[in-house]
């Protein structure tokens, strides 16, 4: 699919996603926050009730209705059942139910059987945001790798299964939305890490060929800074041999090992790093925007975690 020359602000839905530990939640947040400093009305979105997002956003707890945690940043989290409660009240036009009871089961049992239907009332219930809510931007902080295929794909294989009537036409608004790369964009996070990067190039490849989502961008998060050009790669080794080390602990009256070792550790995993971003690089075609956040040593993860990447975000993606 063509990538519209568009700014990855721009859109109105972002879908985070790429293996767990990456910082999916992380980037989610940091990319709502920045886009909320810029003036928009952002909604960040969680859909795994076990995600981190009070936690980096230091909201206090989030839940199916959106609350405002700063100015102009609402959040969310998303559950299938309240999901599937919400369709029954609006859609079917049901009186309020407070348990679900057999209905729940019985719809477990319609879910089980057909792929994307849980899957299409959390997508559902998003897509609903967008629609009515006046939100300039939905940061969706997406289910791992796997999963979000099937989340993706969902309205297609519901509106596959489905051929007339309410569910189709509820479902082709979706896809027509899901599929517009000016609305709608993926977001691949990944760390130069060997997994990592081996699922963001799969994921890749999976979302363009299972979904009709695009691939908005990719973002490799946890890059270390470079220590030392190659000049200074000269110097550091001339120091490190055995001559060097000698050399080095008269003048500082002291075994300069342990300072040698630890820049030494951080100068190679560096270049491991530097070793799957290569590899990173070839699998993806070179028209993805791909964007570097920082490994940040705070010993904190919370919002002031968040504003650091938020800031490095800001620098990268300038205007757009
Ligand atoms: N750029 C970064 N530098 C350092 N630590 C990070 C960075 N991004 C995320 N983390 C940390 O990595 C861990 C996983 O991040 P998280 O956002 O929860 O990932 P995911 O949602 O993909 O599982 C957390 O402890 C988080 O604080
Ligand atoms: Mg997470």
């Amino acid at each position: 699919m063509d990538t519209p020359e568009l700014g990855l602000l721009e859109h109105r839905l972002l879908f985070v996603t790429g293996k767990g530990g990456v910082g999916k939640t992380s980037v989610s947040a940091a990319l709502a926050m920045l886009a909320a400093s810029r003036g928009k009305r952002v909604l960040v979105v969680q859909v795994d009730a076990e995600g981190g997002l009070p936690g980096v956003l230091e909201s206090g707890p989030i839940a199916y209705d959106p609350i405002e945690v700063s100015p102009n940043l609402w959040a969310m989290s998303v559950d299938t059942e309240e999901a599937l409660r919400e369709y029954i009240r609006r859609q079917l036009r049901l009186p309020i139910i407070t348990r679900l009871g057999p209905l729940a089961r019985s719809f477990d049992f319609v879910a089980n059987a057909a792929p994307g239907v849980k899957e299409l009332l959390v997508i559902g219930k998003i897509m609903w945001e967008i629609r009515e809510k006046s939100y300039d931007l939905v940061v969706v902080d997406s289910s791992a790798s796997g999963h979000v295929v099937s989340q993706l794909s969902a309205p297609n294989a519901v509106n596959e299964l489905v051929q007339v009537g309410r569910i189709r036409e509820q479902t082709q608004w979706m896809i027509d939305l899901l599929a517009d790369p000016v609305v709608t964009g993926a977001v691949i996070v990944t760390t130069p890490e060997e997994m990592p990067v081996t699922e963001a190039i799969e994921l890749l490849d999976r979302l363009e060929s299972e979904t009709d989502v695009n691939v908005a961008a990719i973002v490799v998060n946890k890059v270390l800074p470079e220590l030392f050009g190659r000049g200074e790669q000269e110097v550091f080794d001339a120091l490190n041999s055995v001559e060097g080390r000698r050399a080095f602990a008269q003048v500082l009256g002291d075994d300069p090992a342990a300072l040698l070792d630890g820049a030494d550790l951080a100068s190679r995993l560096r270049r491991s790093r530097g070793k799957h971003l290569e590899r990173l690089r070839s699998g993806i075609p070179g028209d993805r925007p791909m964007i570097f956040l920082p490994q940040l040593f705070s010993a904190s993860h919370g919002i002031r975690s968040t504003r650091e990447l938020a800031e490095a975000f800001d620098d990268e993606i300038g205007e757009a």
